[in-house]
């Protein structure tokens, strides 16, 4: 961890950014199923923060250092004491060595800050990177590699007129804290409005969404076709053709885009309608061509009657008198209290997302992949003064883009989310919270504990 100057733009002075390895994102760590892994992550940035800290804010006390970092690894299946947990958080001068066994499936994970209270901070500030898995299914599918499988990691920011990052305050000083950040730049791997040459033949994108609270709508500008072979735990079943794909924080999609036929011609990826990044396109090079396979990976469906227990779990937003946002919390309780979620080792559970607020938030369970069941409106209203559930529409299954393994899923306002778990993997602590980092920050994350079963 460590503080950098980079230029966002060619035509932009440099930067200050907090970065892991001097570059942000930070270097790929590339890794194989069953290869364990061990990476020692030290604290080297300076003594004071560069934005503006919260005091009011749980875990971020004024009597808390400003400057700590712990590094998660998102979608990792990890010991307790590598995952990162909030409140491990350490000072420059120190470092942690965390081990992850790399025990899963193929797929895009990515490691960013998780300290208590200032998360939304870090990561803004540059702290994020990734962390791809392979293994030999995926080999095995001949897909575009080396110079056509390319990672977009896509964010936005606020930049001033120098080139420095701006990250707003409420205009309350006691309460610095706002409940969203959306920039006015948008970022493609460390570059703000990037362009890539590409050839007329079909790519392997890996996108993930970074951004603290913006969901990206992606598309292409031509309306071409793309097609989603895998989401944020790995490959789906079969691709799916689309024409756009959603991302909200912390998720990820793998797609095929084919340029072939564009010679000469530039296409655009599009946030509905903003344009993200460039591609021109030229003429490709002889060589192994890839092709679109027509199955992927099977991903069987996990039976609702297996689980031994369906947990109901609110998302509440708390107001003010004048109508503004104070917090958020899951199931009405705050970080501090008791664990209540405490599933047994290898057990099944339906967790049930209740989503009372305007927003849609985007669930994230460490350690374990899910699935997603199905969603339904229901009364916000109703289950606020009652504490019962009246649905008001017909039962949604999971988009077939999204119907693979997950570890982050869209719960969407006004509705029920449900999901299917195994805790698969250790007994022990770790969290669950929403991943618009300014919730996620401001009580929207709740510890939860396996269990010996
Ligand atoms: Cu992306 Cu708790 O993490
Ligand atoms: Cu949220």
């Amino acid at each position: 961890m460590r503080e950098i100057e980079v230029r966002l733009h060619r035509d932009l002075p440099p930067a200050r950014l907090w970065s892991y390895g001097g570059s942000s994102p930070g270097p790929t760590f590339e890794t194989r199923t069953g290869q364990g892994l061990m990476i020692d992550w030290p604290n080297e940035l300076p003594a004071h923060h560069f934005l503006t800290i919260d005091h009011s804010l749980h875990g971020a006390e004024a009597d808390k250092p400003e400057v700590r970092g712990v590094v998660h690894v998102h979608g990792a299946k990890a010991p307790p004491e590598s995952d990162g947990y909030p409140e491990d958080w350490y000072v420059p001068g120190k470092s942690r060595t965390y081990f992850y066994p790399n025990q899963q499936d193929a797929a895009l994970l990515w490691y960013h800050d998780h300290a208590m209270g200032i998360n939304r901070l870090n990561i803004y500030a540059g702290m994020f990177g990734l962390f791809l898995i392979r293994d030999g299914v995926e080999d095995s599918l001949n897909l575009p590699k080396g110079a056509y499988e390319i990672p977009l990691v896509i964010y936005d920011r606020l930049l001033r007129q120098d080139g420095e990052l701006d990250y707003p305050v409420s205009g309350d000083p006691a309460h610095p804290w706002v409940p969203e950040v959306f920039g006015n730049v948008m970022m493609v791997n460390g570059k703000a409005f990037p362009y890539l040459n590409v050839e007329s033949r079909l790519y392997r994108f890996r996108a993930l969404n970074a951004a603290n609270g913006r969901f990206f709508h992606l598309s292409l500008s031509n309306g071409r076709k793309f097609y989603q072979i895998g989401c944020d735990q790995g490959l789906l079943p079969a691709p799916v053709a689309i024409e756009s794909t959603m991302l909200a924080p912390g998720e990820r999609a793998d797609f095929l885009v084919d340029f072939s036929g564009l010679e000469g011609q530039q296409v655009v990826l599009m946030n509905d309608s903003f344009m993200l990044m460039q591609f021109r396109v030229s003429a490709a090079k002889p060589g192994a061509a890839s092709a679109l396979p027509s199955r992927l990976r099977p991903v069987p469906k996990m039976a609702e009657q297996a689980a031994v227990k369906t947990r109901p779990l609110g998302l509440i937003e708390n107001m003010n008198m004048r109508g503004e946002s104070m917090q958020m919390l899951l199931n009405r309780t705050p970080w501090h209290m008791p664990v209540t979620e405490n599933p047994a080792l290898d057990s099944v559970e339906i967790w049930t997302f209740i989503n009372t607020t305007e927003d849609s938030h985007p669930i994230h369970l460490h350690m374990v992949r899910f699935q997603i069941l199905d969603r339904r409106n229901f009364e916000p209203y109703y289950y606020l003064a009652r504490g019962e559930i009246r649905y008001t529409g017909p039962v949604v299954p999971p988009d077939p883009e999204e119907a693979g393994w997950k570890d982050t899923v869209r719960a969407h306002s006004k509705m029920v989310t449900r999901i299917i778990v195994k805790f698969e993997g250790w007994v022990g602590r770790y969290v669950w919270h929403c991943h618009v980092l300014e919730h996620e920050d401001n009580e929207m994350m709740r510890p939860y504990d396996v269990v010996a079963g």
